[in-house]
């Protein structure tokens, strides 16, 4: 079992600062004529969350010398696209607590909270427009096109006990660690980082969103709601095929891997019990953790292209809690 560890959220006091300043962003930009979006908006950004996106731009652009105002602009547009996604994803999935509370399509229904999604999404793209620089409306351009891409593909994947790991490595490629990708690489065009370095910024992203998701996966199995904010449970209730349970199923015996298989494609949660037995036994969550390890080491060692500073210590923090973490 890995130790506990501080919150995510913990680290050197003038990052804390620094995310004050977003914070501020966030909440001025929030603003809508229609009461309904500002009631909805700030209905979820209020809840809070760990913020990671927005650190990823402030610490890897401080990490490489930027200390523009710009940075606070773009923390906040990483975080509005990451808003959007989940509000869109908490409707596909059905879920209903997000954040310790009722998500808000529970609370004010699915339609509004598609709109509202849509909101962020385009209110993200006026301020990076406002922004005015070419480069980084294509990083994020691009990024949000492929997380939308990266739902629907696990939406084709949905119920499928069949699913390659390679092709459930794409979905979280796309609609997780594209856009901590995207985060770390807007923080080094920030900084007018040369080609190389920024690719290895955007590699250090990728890797740290990959292993970001695959404990994800790992905590809807065997996390606590109150500390994870959100229901437990939820992938399988979904037919989700995760990698505990594609590693479970190649791992188990044969009467096991029926059992996985039809809650793959039937959905069902009366199984969990026995379900979370066998992906016990069978090693695949210590082995969905090492997955996950293995990713976080690779973000590591993307991070030795920076010169050493404090901003570059909290980066391999990041590496470390994003790992070790239990919300
Ligand atoms: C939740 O992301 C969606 C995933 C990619 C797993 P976070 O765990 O970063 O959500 P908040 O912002 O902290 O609530
Ligand atoms: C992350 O996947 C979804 C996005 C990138 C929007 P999940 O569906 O696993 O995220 P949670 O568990 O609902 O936060
Ligand atoms: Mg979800
Ligand atoms: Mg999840």
């Amino acid at each position: 079992m890995p130790e506990p560890t501080a919150p995510l959220t913990a680290t050197a006091a003038p990052i804390d600062l620094a995310m004050q300043r977003v914070d501020a962003v966030i909440r001025e930009r929030l603003s809508s004529r229609v009461a309904l979006i500002d009631q909805i908006s700030r209905y979820i950004v209020s809840a809070g969350g760990k913020r990671i996106r927005p650190r990823l731009v402030l610490l890897v652009s401080e990490a490489l010398g930027f200390d523009g105002p710009e940075r606070f602009e773009l923390a906040a547009i990483v975080e509005f696209i990451h808003t959007a996604t989940l509000l869109h994803d908490d409707v596909v999935d059905e879920s209903a607590l997000r954040r310790g509370r009722a998500t808000a399509n529970a609370t004010f229904g699915n339609a509004a909270s598609v709109l509202v999604g849509d909101f962020l999404y385009s209110r993200a793209f006026q301020m990076m427009v406002s922004v005015d620089r070419m480069r980084v409306l294509q990083v994020l351009a691009d990024a949000t096109n492929v997380i939308a891409e990266g739902e629907v593909l696990q939406l084709m994947n949905m119920h499928d006990p069949d699913l390659a790991v390679a092709d459930y490595l794409q979905v979280i490629r796309f609609k997780t660690a594209k856009l901590f990708e995207a985060s770390a690489r807007v923080g080094a065009v920030l900084a007018a980082a040369d080609r190389g370095l920024e690719e290895s910024c955007a590699d250090f992203g990728r890797s740290l969103g990959t292993a970001f998701q695959l404990v994800d996966d790992l905590l809807d199995y065997e996390g606590n709601s109150d500390e994870l904010g959100k229901n437990v449970g939820n992938d399988l209730r979904e037919g989700k095929p995760t990698l505990p349970l594609l590693l479970a199923m190649e791992r188990g015996t044969a009467e096991e891997r029926v059992l996985i298989r039809h809650a793959i494609e039937h959905g069902e949660m009366n199984q969990l019990p026995q379900i979370l037995a066998v992906v016990r036994r069978t090693g695949a969550l210590d082995a969905t953790r090492e997955a996950a390890q293995r990713e976080a080491d690779l973000a590591r060692s993307a991070l030795d292209a920076l010169p050493p500073s404090s901003a570059r210590n909290a980066l391999l923090e990041l590496c470390v809690r994003s790992i070790h973490r239990s919300s």
